[in-house]
């Protein structure tokens, strides 16, 4: 019998054990996740530094990286929950969005150990696995909710109608906030990652410098983002200042980036949450890191009647154990894979 033969009718159990693979970008990360709210363990494993030299992530180098620290990641993973692969119920596994190379590691790795102990592969989603690290942050969490998604890849306003439904009212028509918090980084001489650096500079500037709130009265979707714009406004203004022999104040050109990028987004966010008549708002992505975004929309939240969500930031940044929370909400649908899975660099949400 085939190993999809075997696995296909397994029982869906009432509290089931994932365990999560991630490994779209830099990070290999393996957690187990018990009945979708509770993280047993959660191992990552980050190549981040070999990436720092070149500026940026290296594809094959993120991937090689992948191939010598799945293991590890996954014995950590085990011995920290005091468990064997036969507690296990399911193999969740991030199928894409991501680096091809990367994403296949995670993908083959997790077919395996799937293949060896008889159990369900459970594809996953990485930007549905952000939003679910919600329901690990909060555990009474229910939808409907406004997700803010705001990644190095998206940058979105999600409506999470149920836990399968998720409509996107807006998105970036052209670079991801992340990207600019990266490219900002970069013109500012700040090392990768970008993000974490230029809130870092920002702490100590002063927002002084105008820069376009991007798309603010756009007129095309009410929810959608431009970040080319602000990146383009920065880059125009360093090298202009540059030119006139003015030295530059960095700190306070990442702070006035900051509040340019973070402005719009708790905007367009409030403004889902009333067009919805939803009262919960929720972060993900790896700009949910950032502490001047969790401090504004804390702020901004206040005496509204909405109740905010702001997973821990380990929990914003990529990492297995949001992967182990939408697997299983997969895992309760039976949406298992057979061994001809493959990874996709591209992925609707
Ligand atoms: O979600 P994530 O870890 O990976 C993707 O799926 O893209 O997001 C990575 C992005 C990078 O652009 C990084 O610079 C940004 O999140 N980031 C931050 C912070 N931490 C990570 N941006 C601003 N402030 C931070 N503290
Ligand atoms: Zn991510």
């Amino acid at each position: 019998m085939s190993y999809f033969e075997r696995i296909k009718n397994t029982p869906i159990k009432e509290n089931p054990i994932i365990m999560g693979i991630e490994t779209s970008c830099d990070e290999t990360a393996v957690a187990i996740i018990k009945n979708g709210r509770e993280i047993l363990a959660d191992e990552i494993i980050s190549s981040a530094t070999e990436h720092a030299r070149f500026g940026g992530v290296v594809p094959e180098i993120a991937s090689r990286s992948h191939t010598t620290a799945i293991l590890t990641a996954t014995e950590r993973a085990l011995k920290s929950a005091n468990m064997t692969l036969d507690d296990i119920d399911a193999f969740a596994v991030t199928e894409g969005a991501g680096l091809l190379g990367a994403l296949l590691v995670g993908v083959s790795f997790a077919k395996a150990l799937a293949f060896s102990t008889g159990k369900p592969l459970v594809p996953v989603s990485h930007i549905r696995g952000h939003i679910a690290a919600s329901y690990l942050a909060d555990k009474e969490l229910e939808p409907p909710f406004i997700s803010i998604l705001a990644s190095g890849g998206h940058t979105a306003i999600v409506a999470v109608e149920d836990y399968y439904n998720l409509k996107v009212l807006g998105s970036t028509i052209d670079d991801a906030v992340g990207e600019a918090f990266d490219k900002v980084a970069r013109v500012l001489g700040l090392p990768y990652p970008g993000g974490p650096n230029v809130e870092k500079l920002a702490k100590s500037g002063k927002n002084n410098i105008v820069l376009p709130k991007m798309l603010k009265n756009y007129s095309g979707g009410e929810f959608d983002f431009s970040y080319s714009g602000l990146k383009t406004a920065v880059i125009n203004y360093v090298h202009n200042q540059t030119e006139k022999g003015v030295e530059i104040v960095k700190e306070d050109v990442a702070a006035s980036f900051q509040h340019s990028a973070v402005d719009v987004i708790i905007e367009k966010a409030l403004k889902g949450a009333k067009k919805f008549g939803y009262n919960t708002i929720a972060i993900s992505g790896g700009v949910g890191a950032n502490g001047y975004l969790r401090e504004a929309l804390t702020n901004a939240v206040k005496d509204k009647g909405i109740k905010l969500v702001l997973p821990e930031k380990r929990y914003c940044t990529d990492n297995a154990a949001m992967i182990g929370a939408e697997g299983y909400l997969q895992y309760k649908k039976g949406n298992f894979a057979d061994l001809t899975l493959n990874a996709s660099a591209v992925m609707p949400l």
